[in-house]
């Protein structure tokens, strides 16, 4: 059995929860890619070679995770690796309906490759991405929601703008 999982997403930016995602699927699997993709139905704030390097620099102490990105379909990434498992985190029942459609499209693309969830901590359930995002755009405190590292990239990227 393969023991290498791809961990996907936008990651813009990256937060506490999908760090907890990325530290379980990395004490499970032997070999963990957090691949930064493109989700054509976001318009993102920070730019792929801006997530890499912050989610390279978070996941710095886990030595069995490799940062990476890819331009075309998760499952080609996934097959590049030779990974037969793409692991996701699932918050509430609010993104089981996503989940199932791009985990249908993706085993029909590739029936080869799994999806595997985990739960989210329940203390990050409510915590996305965009949620983070709106937050810090009006100076809102989420320094106990993502890395420090996303804390002080998202305070310079909103005084720039
Ligand atoms: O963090 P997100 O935005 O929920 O992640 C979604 C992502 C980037 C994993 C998804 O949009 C994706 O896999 N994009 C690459 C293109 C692809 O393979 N889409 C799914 C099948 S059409």
């Amino acid at each position: 059995m393969s023991k290498i999982a791809v961990c996907p997403g936008s990651f813009d930016p990256v937060t506490l929860g999908h760090l907890d995602i990325i530290k379980r699927g990395a004490s499970v699997f032997e070999k963990v890619y957090v691949c930064v993709l493109n989700n054509s139905s976001k318009q993102p704030l920070f730019s792929v070679e801006e997530r890499l390097e912050l989610l390279r620099e978070v996941t710095q102490d886990l030595p069995n995770v490799e940062v990476d990105s890819f331009k075309g379909l998760l499952i080609d990434y996934a097959a590049s690796k030779n990974a037969k498992v793409v692991l996701r985190g699932l918050r509430a029942v609010s993104d089981f309906e996503y989940e199932m459609q791009i985990t249908a499209m993706n085993r029909k693309l590739n029936e080869d490759i799994e999806t595997l969830f985990m739960m989210t901590n329940s203390q990050y359930s409510f915590l996305s991405s965009s949620i983070v995002k709106e937050a810090a755009k009006y100076k809102g405190n989420i320094s106990d929601l993502v890395p420090a590292a996303v804390d002080r990239e998202l305070k310079k990227k909103f005084t720039e703008l």
